[in-house]
């Protein structure tokens, strides 16, 4: 291919004699001289390569020299291309015009004046390359300059890979402070109490079995917890069974401490009437979602005036595919001001709390596709509801 720096000259006649005659005219610049013996040829050089000047001969057979300027006008690539007519005779002034008109800069009248046309060439030529230094110019500032805007991308890029390293490790260790507390203070109390009972010397061993054997549970409970959420904040890998969530939420009382619920706080739990097909979903991590729900509840009906405290957990089926949990509780509610934020990570209310529970639920219930909202009872108290879209054992919708 063509270089595009390179000031070409297409000598277009048909001639021979004539275009050698121009070619040791324009000696000078042989390596640059391209010849045409046909206003066709000519085209396709003209395609080919960007040319500083066209001397074009206006008496051919075929097409001549004013078609053909037409033509290498009409060309996107040859528009401004300065043409140089060479005429034996001049018409009349008509057919001047006409060559002007057609985009010829200029005529140069047979024999040709070497020295004319050297001199005439050598400023098109000089023109040639002044533009295209300045376009080169242009294009070198236009690359350093998107070089530069890559190398700030680039360097914005590891900035915010480094912050977001950052703050998942700041995430991960926040989460796993947060959702190893609960399990790690149960097991101190089962603790306590057992070795409460050994130093009294008043105990049944089949209590302190018992006692053991719930604080194991939750031992590994908190094992299990943490191996999930390494991996979810990490890799956002949800590891997902077909789990009968009806059972899950039988379930979760056994999961709470004793002395909170069914002493201070009712818990009911209202199943769907339907029954429900498995859901697709990562067990332990819905079970936190449920455990961090109640812990909101069960915190403000601790702290409220409230005597008979009250949490419902009830479970429907909406058509066509969606799971519905919802988490009553009749405490004060929520303050309709705070709910743009309730979910915010580090948004709390309590003096010590993280802020991280309400955080951690959207986040794993958006992983399962589905949707978390709070809104207050119309009898008044907070509902939370979880929607999940109800999949099949291969995770995918059911049609
Ligand atoms: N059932 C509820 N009733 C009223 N307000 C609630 C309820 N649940 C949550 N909130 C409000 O939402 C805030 C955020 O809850 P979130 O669980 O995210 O954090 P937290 O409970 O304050 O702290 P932690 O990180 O220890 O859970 C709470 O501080 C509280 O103000
Ligand atoms: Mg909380």
């Amino acid at each position: 291919m063509d270089n595009l720096d390179k000031a070409y000259i297409l000598v277009v006649d048909d001639n021979p004699q004539n275009l050698k005659a121009i070619g040791s005219v324009l000696k000078e610049f042989e390596h640059l001289t391209v010849f045409a013996s046909s206003a066709k040829e000519a085209l396709r050089h003209v395609l080919r390569y960007n040319f500083a000047v066209i001397l074009l001969d206006v008496q051919m057979p075929d097409m001549d020299g004013f078609e053909a300027a037409h033509l290498i006008r009409s060309r996107e690539r040859s528009s401004y291309t300065p043409i140089i007519f060479l005429s034996a005779w001049h018409k009349d002034e008509a057919e001047v015009n006409r060559g002007y008109k057609l985009g010829g800069v200029d005529y140069i009248l047979k024999p040709i004046n070497p020295d004319i046309l050297k001199y005439k060439v050598n400023v098109f030529v000089n023109l040639f390359t002044k533009s295209s230094l300045a376009v080169n110019l242009q294009n070198e500032l236009k690359k350093r300059l998107r070089a530069e805007q890559q190398a700030k991308k680039q360097q914005r890029q590891l900035e915010l890979a480094q912050l977001e390293r950052t703050s998942t490790m700041e995430e991960m260790a926040s989460a796993m402070a947060h959702e190893l507390n609960q399990p790690l203070t149960t097991i101190a109390n089962y603790i306590k109490g057992c070795v409460h009972r050994l130093n009294e010397g008043k105990y049944k061993a089949s209590d302190l079995i018992e006692a053991l054997q719930l604080a194991g549970r939750q031992a590994e409970r908190a094992g299990a917890v943490l191996h999930r959420i390494k991996n979810f904040i990490r890799k956002s890998e949800l590891y997902l069974e077909p789990v009968a969530i009806q059972e899950l939420i039988a379930n979760i009382p056994t999961l709470l401490p004793d002395e909170i619920v069914g002493t201070k706080i009712q818990l009911i739990i209202k199943p769907s009437k339907k029954p429900l097909p498995k859901m697709q979903v990562d067990k332990i991590q819905l079970e936190q979602v449920l455990l961090n729900l109640l812990r909101n509840s069960i915190d403000v009906l601790e702290n409220s005036a409230q005597l008979a405290g009250k949490i419902i957990i009830e479970t429907l089926f909406r058509q066509p595919k969606t799971l519905v949990i919802n988490i009553k509780d009749n405490g004060p509610g929520i303050d309709p001001a705070t709910l743009p934020q309730l979910f915010d990570l580090y948004y709390t209310t309590k003096s010590h709390g993280m802020g991280m529970g309400l955080s951690i639920c959207r986040t794993i219930i958006e992983a399962h596709k589905g949707n978390i909202t709070a809104f207050n009872n119309r009898r008044g108290g907070a509902c939370f509801q979880i929607t999940l879209p109800v999949m099949d054992e291969n995770a995918h919708l059911i049609p």
